[in-house]
């Protein structure tokens, strides 16, 4: 299956993975739906990219069951990637309960709005890999480790797994499919993602280049902290192999997946603000202790599933994908026609063979 022509919806497509997503999916010819609220940040890389001219553009909110039914029924799509989520971890501890109600009780409606229409094939839905419960171990998560998380937007991401789970025993279970549905679901579980065109708030890369961009001191917090970094276009393209084999084979991969780098590539928070002082050419950083909230240590995913039933493998290692996202942060400071070089971005990583 190629996307060429093939109907697409994204939900969050105004977000950074979205439009990094939807950029990638309008270079392989899909014709692309957004459904999302606006943009989060600004600048935001969906209004850099000038995507809204290039898509069929929708700005509605996933918890807002009746409009979100009505886009599916009007553009009938036949691949549903959902990332619509409040995505923060600190935000989470002061709006826990909007975190719930967009993350799950949006994801339900976007489940429901799919049982009303026939079009949808292929469903992934993404969590995080905030979503096991974190045990600190050194060794990486597998997909059926017990579900978990502290925090309420952890808790609200294993919450999402809890209820995909349920309905695709319930409403789309494989044996059932041709009989009662035809409906391939999965849920795809990814860490620490790094790349250009990222302006969110408490997130390392963009706080550096908030500070780094106006020659001030980055504080970061957590310094010890070990995640699994890794670039933005590496889960994506195994969200895009998943949908290629779940639609070929539509019982067959139905459940969940981690995309994460290599061992090699887990760096401290201060291991990767010092390579991304070198590679802008100097900068400061302090580190402020921050105790208010909790945040775990140590995390880590375990790839070897979607390595090898997939065959999918992350191309880029960390000091390359530092100095990518270094490199297009610095062109788009410097007025690049950051839609061109993002678009040969996509290209270099599609003809990376070498498996670093
Ligand atoms: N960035 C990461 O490191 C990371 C890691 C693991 C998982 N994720 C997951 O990936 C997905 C995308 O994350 P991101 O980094 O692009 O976040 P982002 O904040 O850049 O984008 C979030 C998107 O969701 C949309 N959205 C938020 N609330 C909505 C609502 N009520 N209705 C409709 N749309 C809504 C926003 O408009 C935006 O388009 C999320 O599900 C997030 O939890 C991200």
């Amino acid at each position: 299956m190629d996307f060429a022509k093939k109907k697409i919806l994204i939900t969050g497509h105004t977000g950074f993975k979205g439009s990094w997503l939807t950029l990638w999916l309008i270079k392989l010819g899909a014709k692309v739906v957004g459904y999302s609220l606006e943009p989060p940040t600004k600048p935001s890389l969906f209004e850099i990219l000038n995507l809204k001219e290039k898509i069929v553009h929708i700005i509605g909110d996933i918890r807002d069951e009746e409009k979100l039914k009505n886009m599916f029924k009007k553009y009938k799509p036949e691949i549903v990637f959902h990332l619509a989520a409040q995505p923060l971890v600190r935000v989470s501890y002061k709006e826990p309960k909007l975190t719930y109600e967009i993350n799950v009780m949006g994801t339900l409606n976007v489940l429901e709005a799919i049982r009303e229409i026939k079009s949808v094939k292929v469903v992934i839905v993404v969590t995080s890999d905030k979503c096991y419960e974190n045990k600190e171990w050194f060794y990486g998560y597998r997909e059926d480790d017990p579900l978990g998380g502290y925090d309420p937007y952890s808790s609200s991401k294993a919450c999402v797994e809890l209820l995909i789970s349920s309905y695709r025993n319930s409403f789309f279970n494989p044996e059932n499919y041709g009989k009662t549905h035809q409906v391939a679901l999965a849920t795809v579980r990814a860490g620490n993602v790094i790349g250009g065109g990222d302006w969110q708030v408490d997130r390392l890369i963009p706080d550096c280049v908030k500070a780094l961009s106006k020659g001030e001191t980055i504080k970061i917090r957590n310094s010890n902290a070990i995640r699994p970094w890794q670039h933005v276009l590496e889960p994506l393209s195994g969200y895009l192999l998943l949908a290629q084999k779940m639609w070929k084979e539509p019982t067959k991969y139905c459940e969940a997946w981690n995309f994460g780098p290599f061992e090699k590539d887990l760096a401290t928070v201060r291991e990767v603000v010092e390579k991304v002082i070198s590679l802008w050419g100097g900068g400061k950083y302090k580190i402020e202790k921050d105790t208010r909230f909790h945040e775990a240590g140590l995390l880590r995913l375990d790839i070897s599933k979607a390595m090898m039933k997939l065959g999918w493998r992350p191309k880029w290692d960390l000091d390359t994908a530092l100095e990518r996202t270094v490199i297009w942060y610095k062109l788009f400071y410097g007025n690049e026609d950051m839609f061109i070089y993002s678009m040969k971005e996509i290209e270099n990583y599609e003809k990376e063979k070498k498996v670093r």
